[in-house]
């Protein structure tokens, strides 16, 4: 199978590409979309025939959890005869050319991470291809939830993860970022249901369980998204909003009270916002990310919802993503560090904007040390921005390198030119961009003239870029407050923990506070800082996770495994799974882990199921 992907890249390489090597494709909207998806390693949809439209028509069935209909899609064809699509797991039933003429398909051989190549005959005139299909229970973005694993334990829910290859599991597409269509739907769920896209949205159940979306804009397949549930609408703003289950809905739309506020801000610093609304939807807490920025529908866990609103540059980052990757987009996994880097950038602008400059260095800070921690755990080529993932899980290049690196990269260059000129640029960069992919040598190329060549900026693009590690002129950040907690962490070593000054720490302080303590703290020395700050039962996720950890690590989780196994059980996001887990199997206590893993597995969407059976050996 192998051999005929490699040959038909090959032949179409020939055809296509006779003049350049790989990432010399040049800046032009259509050909970029072509020669894109024959750079993406991550797709079988190497072929003359484009699609350019979806329409989607699919019904949802609790029961067999299955969703079936069909895909139809414009297609721009030049002369081909053949149009290829990704699929994974899916059940074909027949193709259509021009809406009823029958044709031949055929699915190739099956790869682990990329699936199946679904190849159709087609003429040179054809416009519209239609495909019947349904999905089977195990496909891995859809993840199917019984009513006791919502927060108001009444009616099912569903929910959709395409980023980065799931999409071909839910629906037969060209599934590469270098690919873009706009798209309209017509789904059908149980009458007691709603149903919301990454597309306009409904604000009210309907009365007979059919809901029709449009996204006019066109965007990459792995931002396709739904989710259907028991779900009501509440209004932020005159433009954002909440989906929520109704028990979660209060509190959502209190801990991302300032969400018209971020898209304000973000108007302002880097030019309009153009996907018209800005809606979020709390999902369930096995969701397994923090947020996915599914556009005019961000997707985010129920577990940054603290209560104090402290977590919500989650919601700021996703909202960022509408223009750094919604807008313009990473032309390959590879290049995912486009995507992420400047998202986080663009991310803590906004908190600074709305928070303050001291809020932001916190943020910067800590991501730094998730930095350094990536830095040490990574093989030295996966320490790249630009990385090489043929042949693996582009999930495999999905770490903090391309979020925290890329972002000390691009704070390197603001500092560089001064801020003013900065955001001017990155405005620009928006500007010429958007609706487009970019891929990184061609980001270098722009970056080299708009910004490094008329400023006379001297730095070491490709140290940066292709290089590993951390380079020796990477921005340093201080943080006051930070410093502040660091001498309270020396207190608790020597002194009592009861004694120090903690009333208005933040828990980014108290983040930073829990990661530097020492890892061979006695029990006593654990029982004691427990007892002072409640720590075990915080309802703080990241507080949670980051002290969990530390028990695990240092052998006090036989003191608190009762309120770690609840909250394995519970959450499934995968950041905070894997350390833990990772914490068990590396202090000696796997059988522990694997017992726990156990319980919880069947809760877990695919993606996080799929990193925890590798982490943990389990099948
Ligand atoms: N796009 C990502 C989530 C993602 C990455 C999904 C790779 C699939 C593959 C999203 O924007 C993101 O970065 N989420 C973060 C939160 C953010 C505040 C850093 C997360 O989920 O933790
Ligand atoms: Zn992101």
């Amino acid at each position: 199978m192998n051999t005929i992907k490699n040959l038909t890249y090959l032949f179409l390489t020939i055809l296509l590409l006779p003049q350049c090597t790989p990432e010399q494709t040049p800046n032009n909207q259509n050909k970029t979309n072509t020669k894109s998806t024959l750079l993406d390693e991550h797709s079988f949809a190497k072929s003359d025939a484009i699609t350019k439209h979806l329409k989607l028509n699919l019904t949802a069935d609790f029961d067999k959890k299955t969703l079936t209909g069909y895909a139809r899609y414009k297609i721009q064809n030049q002369n081909a005869t053949k149009i290829i699509f990704d699929t994974k797991d899916l059940n074909i039933t027949s193709v259509t050319l021009e809406r009823d003429q029958k044709t031949g398909f055929k699915l190739g051989a099956k790869d682990d991470h990329l699936g199946q190549p679904l190849e159709i005959d087609i003429l040179p005139t054809t416009k519209e291809v239609t495909i019947y299909y349904a999905t089977n229970p195990t496909s891995e973005a859809v993840q199917w939830l019984t009513p006791q694993q919502t927060a108001d334990k009444k009616h099912p829910f569903l929910f959709t993860q395409g980023q980065a290859i799931l999409t071909r599991t839910w629906i037969p597409c060209q599934d590469s970022p270098g690919i873009r269509m706009s798209y309209d739907a017509d789904i059908t769920v149980p009458k007691d249901l709603m149903a919301v896209m990454s597309a306009s949205n409904p604000t009210e159940k309907s009365a007979d369980g059919k809901y029709h979306f449009e996204m006019k804009q066109p965007i990459p397949p792995y931002l396709i998204a739904m989710a259907i549930g028991d779900l009501e609408f509440g209004e932020i703003g005159a433009h954002t909003g909440i989906y929520a289950e109704p028990s979660m809905l209060k509190k959502s739309l209190y801990e991302f009270g300032d969400t018209e506020k971020m898209l304000v801000a973000a108007e302002e610093m880097y030019g309009k916002y153009l996907w018209d609304r800005y809606d979020i939807i709390v999902l369930p807490p096995s969701f397994p990310f923090g947020g996915m920025e599914n556009p005019r529908l961000t997707f985010a866990t129920p577990t940054v919802i603290a209560g104090d609103r402290s977590l919500t540059s989650l919601i700021a980052h996703e909202l960022a993503h509408s223009w750094s990757g919604n807008l313009v987009t990473n032309a390959t996994w590879n290049d995912f560090w486009l995507n992420e880097g400047f998202t986080v950038y663009f991310e803590r602008r906004i908190m600074e904007k709305l928070y303050g400059a001291e809020y932001a260095e916190m943020l910067s800070l800590l991501g730094y040390q998730d930095l350094e921690a990536d830095v040490n755990d990574l093989e030295s080529h996966d320490t790249h921005l630009h990385l090489n993932l043929a042949g693996r899980n582009p999930d495999d290049g999905m770490t903090d390198i391309a979020y925290e690196k890329g972002y000390f990269f691009l704070k390197l260059l603001e500092e560089k030119v001064g801020r003013e000129k900065f955001d001017k640029w990155l405005s620009n960069y928006f500007k010429e961009h958007a609706f487009k992919t970019i891929n990184t040598k061609q980001f270098i190329e722009y970056l080299t003239e708009s910004l490094i060549k008329p400023n006379n900026v001297e730095v070491d693009i490709a140290e940066w870029v292709y290089g590993p590690g951390i380079p020796n002129n990477c921005p340093k950040v201080i943080s006051d407050r930070f410093n502040l907690v660091d001498a309270a962490v020396e207190q608790v070593e020597t002194g009592s923990a009861a004694t120090i000054k903690t009333r208005a720490w933040s828990p980014h302080e108290w983040l930073h506070f829990i990661r530097h303590l020492p890892t061979d703290l006695s029990e006593a020395k654990m029982k004691e800082i427990d007892n002072a700050f409640t720590f075990s039962k915080s309802t703080n996720c990241e507080i949670q996770a980051a002290w969990y950890e530390v028990s695990i690590k240092n052998g006090y989780f036989k003191n608190n495994l009762a309120d770690i196994e609840k909250f394995l059980i519970v959450v499934g996001r995968r950041k905070f799974l894997t350390p833990l887990y990772r914490a068990f199997k590396e202090s000696g206590n796997l059988e522990t882990g694997r017992a726990i893993y156990a319980k919880a597995k069947g809760n877990y969407h695919a993606i996080s199921v799929q990193t925890m059976d590798g982490l943990l050996g389990v099948e």
